[in-house]
């Protein structure tokens, strides 16, 4: 039996999580910050980073405990060390250097993206190779060929904003509180999804990259009609507060439909190219915090059984940052010998 203690803290929560054999997680543990940043209406980077100091000892002691197992019987530390806010991400990884060097175990350092691939894979067997793997998160949209779990090769993303921001802004442009996700997916339910015709960006015929700024303008001109420019000044002819609840959920349904179409157009196309060149995928990976959306959910389980694609959606509770995947991750890295010394470094950007 395996043991690793995982560590997340690249965003606004800070997580930690002990998983057996890349597969049971025994414990898991995310504080939200949500409501330290709902004021601003998105994540204040100095905040997350200081509220991740006062939190991770507390987390970390949690997720041990709550494992039953003890410090010194974690196999190997992982921590989620790219992309994300440096200033967040430095303090998990310093956090979990200090346990590794003080424990002697080795140190994994995780990227956070790739991780969001392997949630679907918690509680769960080994997907069949190879897989199509589909990323919708806060920063990134991306598609992914997995030749094995540890081996991800990007085959498209986002060239503007990822969907999540996306989801952000409109729920801005309604009137909702931060995170505007789930707040949207859940006005969703009441509203007309054909009562706007929002723009699905298609791209170059053959393009795998994703584009979801027109739809955000798109949705902000129907939400406060075109603007109007007197002078130096631009305005809009109104704002939130004169629009009914019944508006803005036709508003959010629309803006959904035309998000989900718009990713799984991209996965079709991406499926499709690769089963072309004899290279067809048998599962299908799915990760990211809009992976929580119920439309796209129901959309993903359609497509999947079109194809015949074993599907790995997560758990509500792996969709959203956890350390869960981290630690998931790890296990395979681990087997392959791909850890890290001391020198582990907190990087912004993704290397997958
Ligand atoms: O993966 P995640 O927790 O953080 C990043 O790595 O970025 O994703 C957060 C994103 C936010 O944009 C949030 O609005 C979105 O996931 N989200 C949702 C839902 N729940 C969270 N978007 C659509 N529908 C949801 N139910
Ligand atoms: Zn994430």
């Amino acid at each position: 039996m395996m043991r690793i203690l995982g560590v997340e803290t690249s965003c606004d929560e800070t997580a930690a999580a002990v998983v057996r054999d890349g597969r049971d997680a025994l414990s898991n543990i995310i504080a939200s910050q949500d409501e330290l940043h709902v004021e601003y209406g998105g994540v204040v980077p100095e905040i997350a980073g200081r509220a991740h100091v006062e939190r991770i000892s507390a987390v970390v002691e949690r997720a041990v405990e709550e494992s039953g197992a003890a410090l010194d019987e974690m196999d190997a530390i992982a921590v989620g060390s790219r992309p994300g806010l440096i200033g967040s991400l430095v303090v998990g990884v310093a956090a979990a250097k200090a346990l590794a060097w003080s424990l002697g175990k080795p140190l994994l350092g995780v990227d956070h993206i790739h991780a969001h691939l392997y949630a679907g894979l918690l509680g769960a067997q080994p997907a069949p190779m190879p897989a199509l793997g589909l990323v919708v998160s806060g920063g990134h949209s991306s598609i992914y060929e997995l030749t094995s779990i540890i081996d991800p090769r990007r085959l498209g993303a986002t060239i503007d904003d990822a969907v999540g921001e996306a989801y952000d802004k409109v729920g801005a442009i309604l009137g909702l509180d931060y995170p505007g996700g789930p707040r949207i997916d859940a006005l969703a339910r009441d509203g007309d999804d054909r009562a706007f015709d929002f723009p699905v960006s298609r791209l170059d015929p053959d393009s795998l990259d994703f584009s979801f700024s027109g739809l955000k303008t798109a949705v902000l001109y129907a939400a406060r009609g075109a603007p109007v420019r007197s002078g130096r000044e631009v305005r809009f002819q109104r704002d939130h507060h004169d629009m009914s609840r019944e508006e803005k959920a036709n508003i959010a349904a629309s803006f959904q439909r035309a998000a989900c179409r718009a990713l799984l157009l991209k996965l079709d196309r991406a499926y499709s190219f690769l089963d072309s060149e004899g290279r067809r995928p048998r599962s299908l990976l799915i990760g990211g915090g809009v992976s929580a959306n119920s439309r796209l959910r129901a959309e993903l389980i359609r497509f999947a059984e079109e194809r015949n694609l074993d599907l790995r959606l997560p758990d509500l509770r792996y969709c959203l940052d956890n350390a869960a995947m981290i630690a998931g991750l790890a296990a395979p890295l681990l087997e392959a010998g791909r850890t890290d010394d001391l020198t582990l470094r907190a990087i912004p950007t993704t290397q997958c």
